[in-house]
């Protein structure tokens, strides 16, 4: 067998036809002494009826850290175990691309840099990972501050009213009203627009923008959990009222970016530019800006899709993170306790600043914590474009791979406890934990070449949210919400929402020159 690899591995350098190569490999195959990947049989009705993540894991539990999944012709690899995920994220990420991931997202984010492969890609990599520096981010601080104190004033209404609130669309609200900022400091908060000529221009098509932004990410999710691709159905496509406020809303977002790049563009021009590597305009500190400042040589077509990428993947993942994190706090009044006497020391009654979000380290730990149990999203998709071994296992070029996150974070042989939410398990004199110092068996923002861009963006973000909510209000869920169920599409979703309890837990700061008298007492002349 070593003979016949050698060979195979010769004839391929020369440039032998590929299917000369297969031939071969199916010939050879008899002779090869390779273990075969398990397969897990007849389990096809589970994977229909729930997050299709849940049955996996039990799957894996039986058939281990790969194994092969069929349905009729269709047949997937699921992975679970960590050194083959570094394999293919890290070690040999140029043997893989997103495969059906791409398919799916095509409509929405065209060549944008998430389904984006090969040299499109690496292009596109190289110019947007820059506009990521820390100087931006430390900048998206007080937006982050800003956008949550909007957030609490609605919960102080709901609170003074007695209301519950639903939580999970007030968080989709947040991400997005900060991400619209962040990315092309577009407004998708009508209520606090100043009305410079931006917002003017822009405020008409508002209230439509959100909604389009919501029909379309519903759309991408339900593509992704389909087993056949029926909007591809030339005559459904047309008729189908879904599909065609689908292509509406598009055209109208598109429409929105297309006006903001045109705006974006004539700042740049009108400035006096200075481009350098910490480049940031004051009055619009976006990614759109920088790109363009930068020079960055793109049409407006790949621009467009690399802005509606970052939207959704930013939008989206912080959400349902923020969702989940309280959703495990109101189990865990414990934890919940701890986080509120560490945000308590830290901040005071202050906003949070870049510096405090260092301090925050329980905070931190916490939301590390929620990132394991509830990864976002719960599986990464690949193709192979090659031949590869897997672990023992050799695959051909062409398989689509699934990497359950999901698995990877409740390995009952690697956690203690799994299942537990115990954010004391990463010490807090230790290091943040990523792909790398956990070797693979925690990868809550991916890892390799393909690693999310906005992991210090999103860490911040999400420290500052949590610690200014639980600053200034408790959570519990509220009475007779219905049980919290998870649903999956691009990320996991609760079924019927996240419906809760929120309650003032400080009264708003008081000025000091009318606390003085209160804590004088009687002795003061103004308090009677
Ligand atoms: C990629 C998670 C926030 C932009 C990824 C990947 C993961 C991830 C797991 C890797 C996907 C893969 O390998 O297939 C998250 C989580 C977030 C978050 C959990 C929030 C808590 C953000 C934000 C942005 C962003 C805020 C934009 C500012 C991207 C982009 C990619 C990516 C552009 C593709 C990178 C590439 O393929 O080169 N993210 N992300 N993400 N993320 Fe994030």
């Amino acid at each position: 067998s070593g003979f016949i690899s050698l060979l195979k591995n010769g004839l391929s350098k020369f440039g032998a036809p590929s299917g000369m190569l297969e031939l071969l490999s199916q010939w050879t195959g008899a002779h090869e002494d390779y273990p075969k990947i398990p397969e897990a049989k007849g389990a096809i009705r589970a994977i229909r009826s729930e997050p299709f993540f849940i049955p996996l894991y039990e799957l894996y539990l039986t058939y281990g850290g790969i194994f092969r999944l069929t349905f009729g012709p269709k047949s997937f690899l699921i992975v679970s175990d960590p050194s083959i995920a570094k394999h293919i994220l890290r070690d040999n990420s140029k043997s893989y691309s997103k495969g059906i991931l791409a398919e799916i997202l095509e409509f929405v984010m065209g060549k944008g840099l998430i389904p984006a492969d090969g040299e499109i890609w690496r292009v596109r990599r190289r110019a947007i990972v820059p506009a990521l520096h820390q100087k931006y981010v430390s900048a998206m601080i007080s937006l982050f501050g800003q956008a949550t104190d909007r957030l609490c004033q609605k919960l102080d209404e709901a609170d003074s009213n007695g209301e519950d609130v639903e939580m999970e669309s007030l968080f989709s609200r947040l991400t997005l009203d900060i991400i619209g900022k962040a990315v092309f400091n577009y407004d998708f908060d009508s209520l606090t627009n100043d009305t410079g000529i931006v917002e003017v221009l822009l405020l008409v098509l508002d209230s439509r923008t959100v909604e389009a932004v919501y029909t379309v990410l519903r759309e991408a999710e339900d593509r992704s959990v389909q087993p056949i691709p029926f909007w591809e159905i030339p005559i459904w496509k047309d008729i189908s009222p879904k599909q065609r406020k689908v292509k509406a809303s598009l055209k109208l977002i598109n429409e929105i970016l297309d006006n903001l790049i045109a705006i974006c563009k004539r700042m740049v021009e009108e400035e006096e530019l200075q481009f350098h590597e910490d480049y940031i305009n004051e009055k619009d500190p976006s990614i759109l800006h920088f790109l363009l400042a930068s020079g960055d040589d793109v049409s407006s077509k790949q621009l467009r899709d690399d802005l509606m990428t970052m939207l959704i993947a930013g939008h989206e993942t912080s959400a349902a993170v923020l969702t989940w994190t309280f959703f495990l706090l109101s189990m865990e009044p414990s934890v919940m306790s701890k986080l509120q006497n560490e945000v308590d020391s830290v901040l005071g009654d202050r906003f949070p600043t870049i510096e405090d979000t260092k301090k925050l380290k329980y905070t931190t730990r916490v939301i590390n914590e929620s990132l394991r149990l509830y990864p976002q999203p719960p599986v990464l998709i690949r193709r192979s474009l090659e031949d590869d071994m897997l672990g023992k296992y050799p695959i051909r070029r062409g398989e689509d791979i699934f990497i359950s996150v999901w698995n990877l974070h409740r390995c009952p042989k690697h956690w203690e406890d799994a299942d537990k939410f115990n954010p004391e398990r990463w010490p807090l004199d230790g290091p943040n934990p990523n792909e790398t110092n956990q070797n693979f068996s925690y990868l809550p923002f991916g890892g390799g070449p393909r690693k999310c861009v906005g992991d210090m963006f999103a860490s911040f973000e999400n420290v500052v949210a949590v610690a200014m909510l639980v600053q200034r209000f408790n959570f519990e869920m509220a009475l007779g919400a219905p049980r919290v169920e998870m649903t999956t599409g691009a990320t996991i979703h609760t079924t019927e929402g996240l419906n809760m309890r929120v309650t003032r837990r400080i009264k708003p700061p008081i000025m000091p020159e009318l606390e003085m008298p209160v804590l004088n007492g009687n002795s003061g002349g103004l308090s009677e």
